[in-house]
């Protein structure tokens, strides 16, 4: 705490007088660049936002079996994950990819970059507890799902007795019980994940990927929306020769149709657009082949539709996002990732569910959407799609520093949390 004051300190102390100087200079142009040519450094104030230290978290030393033993069975169980022995990331298909937001944050935390002045990282690995802002917990509750469960219906699962076990593990720690959990992290993101003891640990900041299923032990204020992975390969070669005329398809759309709850929006979405000029809407399934389509036909389209499936989101936005293809959005409950930062309408549009339903309604209000408009929200979605770009070692601004950002700002509400409870005599009546 003592740490991360101080240096907060230091970063003003150095940003406020280059401020102050920037102003004063700004008026006089040739002693400003006098002054700038021997320092060059106070040219760029911007510099002084970034500096504000890193988020600083402690990740539980948990045995492999919860995280790279999942990937990789032959990981030696014995054995601390590292940088250097933590397993390459390959798989590509639909859900492992799509979900494998724990996986990104657990390496960025492994990752022993030389970059800890905070220039480029929103959060960096502390071994002292003492010292850390939040702990994470490296379990791949998603990847556990997806190796373990074949069938909702099964009991007694692998990745049931994993998450037992770490329900008893965080009981177990003095800094879980000093918080109740209310500063661990703990990524949840595919809507099935933890699901027989996530309401055990409903006091920690989830990572998650909507609200859907998990309504009544989560919350915008508490956790973090984080963007899946997306499955389309990014469209970094695109010229900027009149991206309006070269995407002839208005509106495009593929995937399943048939969907339960808020999903039934799909079938009826499909019927009322079936042979409708320039939009296709096309049933099918995740599949390699599939995303390689879609690819093909995103950088083709105006407009991508982004309706509600199982669950109000799903991957197809990212998708989307990093093709430049502008989302149309007709999900009435979604929640999109780091929306404190950026604002979604200037890069995509909203229909409600009873808007999208209005025969023609939709399709004619695309069709009229001015072109200047429409340009400047690709060319909007063009700088903001490395916003959802995961990889390793991470990047500035990347999704996971953007993600670790989010949970810094958590950090105030957790603190002032767990300062209440420690005082409280009677049950807390705010929960
Ligand atoms: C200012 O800082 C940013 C981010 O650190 C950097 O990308 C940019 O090149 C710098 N600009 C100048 C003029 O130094
Ligand atoms: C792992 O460590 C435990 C105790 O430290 C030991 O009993 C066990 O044999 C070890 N297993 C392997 C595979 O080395
Ligand atoms: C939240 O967690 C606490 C402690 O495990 C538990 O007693 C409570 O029932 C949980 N609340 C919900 C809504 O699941
Ligand atoms: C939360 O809702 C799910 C179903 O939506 C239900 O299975 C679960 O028991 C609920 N949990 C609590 C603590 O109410
Ligand atoms: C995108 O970024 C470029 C270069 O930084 C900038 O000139 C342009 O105004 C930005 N466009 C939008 C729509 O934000």
């Amino acid at each position: 705490m003592r740490k991360s004051i101080k240096r907060a300190l230091v970063a003003l102390s150095i940003c406020i007088p280059l401020l102050f100087l920037s102003l004063l200079l700004s008026g006089t142009v040739d002693y400003k660049s006098q002054i700038l040519s021997f320092f060059p450094q106070l040219n760029n104030v911007t510099a002084c936002r970034t500096a504000s230290p890193p988020l600083r978290v402690y990740m539980y030393d948990l045995p492999p079996r919860f995280n790279a033993g999942l990937l990789d069975a032959s990981f030696p169980e014995n054995t601390s994950v590292t940088a250097a022995n933590y397993p390459a990331w390959r798989w590509n298909d639909g859900l492992r990819r799509q979900h494998s937001v724990e996986y990104w944050m657990m390496a960025s935390l492994l990752h022993e970059g030389n970059d800890e002045s905070g220039l480029t990282r929103d959060a960096v690995r502390v071994s002292d507890p003492d010292s850390a802002d939040v702990f994470f917990v490296p379990f791949f509750s998603s990847f556990s799902l997806n190796v373990y469960v074949h069938n909702m219906k099964e009991s007694n699962t692998v990745d049931e007795k994993l998450q037992l076990e770490i329900v008893n593990i965080l009981r177990a720690s003095d800094y879980w019980k000093r918080s109740g959990g209310r500063d661990h992290v703990i990524p949840l993101h595919h809507p099935n994940a933890f699901r027989q003891y996530r309401h055990e640990v409903n006091a920690s900041i989830f990572i998650v990927s909507d609200f859907g299923r998990i309504m009544n032990i989560s919350r915008l204020a508490k956790d973090v929306v984080a963007p899946y992975l997306h499955m389309v390969e990014s469209y970094d070669t695109e010229d900027d020769k009149d991206p309006y005329e070269s995407r002839h398809t208005l509106l495009f759309f593929r995937g399943r149709t048939k969907r339960k709850d808020e999903g039934k929006i799909r079938a009826q979405l499909q019927k009322m657009l079936k042979g409708t000029k320039d939009v296709i809407y096309e049933e099918a399934y995740a599949s390699q082949e599939g995303f390689k389509a879609s690819a093909e036909q995103m950088r083709l389209s105006k407009f991508c539709l982004h309706p509600a499936g199982d669950t109000p989101s799903s991957c197809r936005l990212f998708d989307a996002i990093v093709s430049h293809c502008v989302p149309v959005i007709v999900s009435d409950r979604i929640e999109l990732p780091f929306e404190n930062e950026l604002d979604y309408k200037e890069f995509s549009i909203f229909f409600s569910d009873n808007e999208a339903l209005q025969p023609g309604y939709m399709v004619s209000e695309l069709r009229k959407f001015p072109k200047d408009k429409w340009v400047k929200m690709w060319s909007r979605l063009r700088n903001i799609s490395h916003h959802f770009e995961f990889q390793y070692p991470p990047k500035k601004d990347d999704a996971v520093n953007m993600i670790w950002r989010q949970v810094k700002q958590k950090v105030p509400a957790v603190n002032l949390a767990v300062h209440r409870s420690r005082r409280l005599k009677i049950p807390d009546w705010w929960r």
